[in-house]
């Protein structure tokens, strides 16, 4: 006959992932994942620069992305000095292109220039924002590997800093459309150098299987041999249209160690080099990309900027005076590193569903039941958003943490899942957190570094309207976005045929 024995809740859960420590107290805030100025307050509720969440709750209404405009703009400027000051010596500075694809509205683009960093943009509708922000047009960039003609020509009527040329085909259509405005387009080539990164590692292949960028490997489909990037660097300086710049490449996204981004660098300079070698071409500007990562739980280590600046700087140094070679103008495209940490989403409790789940074999499956069968609790706790309003975790396999907002919580922790409204069962947002057991209907739960890549991928999946962003700052709050209403969920429905 089989048994079923329960397992006190107190202890770490079996069901929980190795990476997943049972926190000592789980009303404190792991610093690195929040804003700065994010802490309980004295009545155990979590506040932002003095605001409580309940405030917010009230005002706003939940699920809402709370950004700290304070540590947003901290952070922007901390890239910007650490860079800046590691490379002072090398080129003077660096030029820090904030990557709006993470998150963007006019407000953020306006503090990226208060600070003083440019704004990288991959899109017409980037382009927009930016000049509904009134961005000045030299300090913008243009990405996107299938720039239309007409975000070509909005580049150049905004008269953008840089247009970063993507492949040949569209460095012959930007000189063509440049040529026909008689202008002159202000160009980089986005350089694939065979080095990939991703979180921890970074491996590096002779040739990038991706969409992206011209290849460096000397096997293109030329006559002569060159490589892509080659070709295209022959091809600009061609065209009386294009103003040459230099080089790019973006070698990935949530990387913490400054390897990959150095052997990149190298790898861009030493061509950078043979072109001055090959053709006397001075390319006087590399930009090195984005990339940064941060901290989405108590296990991730984030370097700060000024450690990864220096490293950056100590390879550019170095492999400058290898070759021979003045350094170039460094630029680099942080975006998740800025804004991710400066924003919380701030959800309330739903539905609470406890299941219970049997202990995972030595593979991570379920044990087959045997005589004496040991389950655990893991507890599903939803919340009024979900895969709408952060994909990430559904895309990526993405892992957050999450934690109770409205009040501090003497109660045991428990294993839990948070999920969100949507008709999925693969709708989670937060995958494994230890929670306080007594996490009840109403209370509201806070996820910490939802700034970069959640509101800017969100959906009305499920006719769920997007939420607003609140920013905060010197105590008061502006909606920098307003959420999204019913009437918005429906105008862009043409009714039916005789409306
Ligand atoms: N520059 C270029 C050319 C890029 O393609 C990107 C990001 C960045 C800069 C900024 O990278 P960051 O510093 O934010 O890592 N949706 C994915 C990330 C996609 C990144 C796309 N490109 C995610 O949520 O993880």
């Amino acid at each position: 006959m089989n048994t079923t024995k329960t397992v006190n809740t107190h202890q770490a859960s079996p069901l929980a992932p190795e990476w997943l420590q049972l926190p000592a107290d789980l009303n404190v805030l792991h610093s690195p994942m929040w804003a700065g100025d994010v802490e309980r307050n004295d009545d155990g509720e979590l506040a932002i620069n003095g605001i409580p969440v309940s405030r917010l709750r009230e005002e706003f209404g939940t699920p809402l992305f709370v950004m700290s405009e304070t540590d947003f703009r901290s952070r922007a400027r901390a890239f910007k000095d650490a860079f800046d000051d590691a490379f002072a010596d090398i080129c003077g500075g660096v030029d820090v292109y904030y990557a709006g694809k993470s998150f963007l509205c006019s407000a953020v683009a306006s503090w990226v220039a208060d600070e003083g960093l440019r704004l990288d943009t991959c899109s017409g509708g980037e382009l927009a924002v930016a000049a509904k922000a009134g961005i000045e047009g030299p300090h913008l960039g243009l990405h996107g590997n299938n720039k239309s003609d007409a975000e070509i020509n909005r580049a150049l009527d905004m008269k953008v800093g840089r247009i970063v040329v993507d492949s040949l085909a569209e460095l012959e259509r930007v000189a063509k459309i440049a040529s026909d405005r008689s202008g002159v387009a202000k160009v980089m080539l986005r350089l694939t150098p065979g080095v990939h990164a991703h979180t921890h590692e970074f491996i590096a292949t002779a040739h990038e299987d991706q969409k992206f960028g011209l290849s460096m490997a000397g096997d293109s489909t030329d006559e002569a041999g060159l490589s892509a990037a080659e070709e295209a660097v022959a091809a600009a300086t061609s065209y009386a249209s294009i103003e040459l710049l230099g080089v790019h490449c973006h070698i990935g996204s949530q990387i913490f160690e400054a390897d990959g981004f150095a052997l990149a660098a190298a790898k861009l300079l030493d061509f950078l080099a043979a072109m001055q070698a090959k053709y006397s071409i001075v390319l006087p500007e590399l930009d090195l990309g984005g990339g940064y990562g941060i901290a989405y739980t108590p296990v991730d280590s984030p370097r700060p900027p000024a450690e990864i600046a220096q490293a950056m700087a100590a390879v550019v140094r170095s492999k400058c005076a290898e070759l021979n070679i003045q350094a170039p103008r460094i630029s680099i495209e942080p975006g998740r590193a800025i804004v991710g940490p400066s924003t919380f989403t701030l959800y309330e409790v739903g539905t609470l569903k406890t299941v219970r789940v049997d202990s995972p074999t030595v593979s991570g499956d379920s044990a087959d039941s045997g005589t004496a069968n040991v389950t655990h609790p893991r507890r599903y706790v939803s919340v009024d958003g979900g895969m709408s309003d952060n994909a990430r975790p559904v895309l990526y396999d993405a892992d957050y943490s999450a934690i109770l907002a409205s009040r501090a919580s003497a109660a045991a922790p428990q294993l839990s899942r948070v999920v969100g409204k949507h008709c999925e069962s693969g709708d989670i947002v937060v995958r494994d957190v230890y929670l306080p057991e007594d996490v009840a209907a109403g209370d509201l739960l806070a996820v910490p570094g939802t700034g970069a890549y959640c509101w800017a991928l969100s959906s009305n999946y499920n006719y769920l309207a997007r939420p607003g962003v609140v920013a905060v700052r010197d105590g008061s709050t502006r909606l920098i976005v307003r959420g999204e209403t019913e009437e918005d969920l429906l105008n862009r429905d043409m009714g039916v045929a005789n409306d």
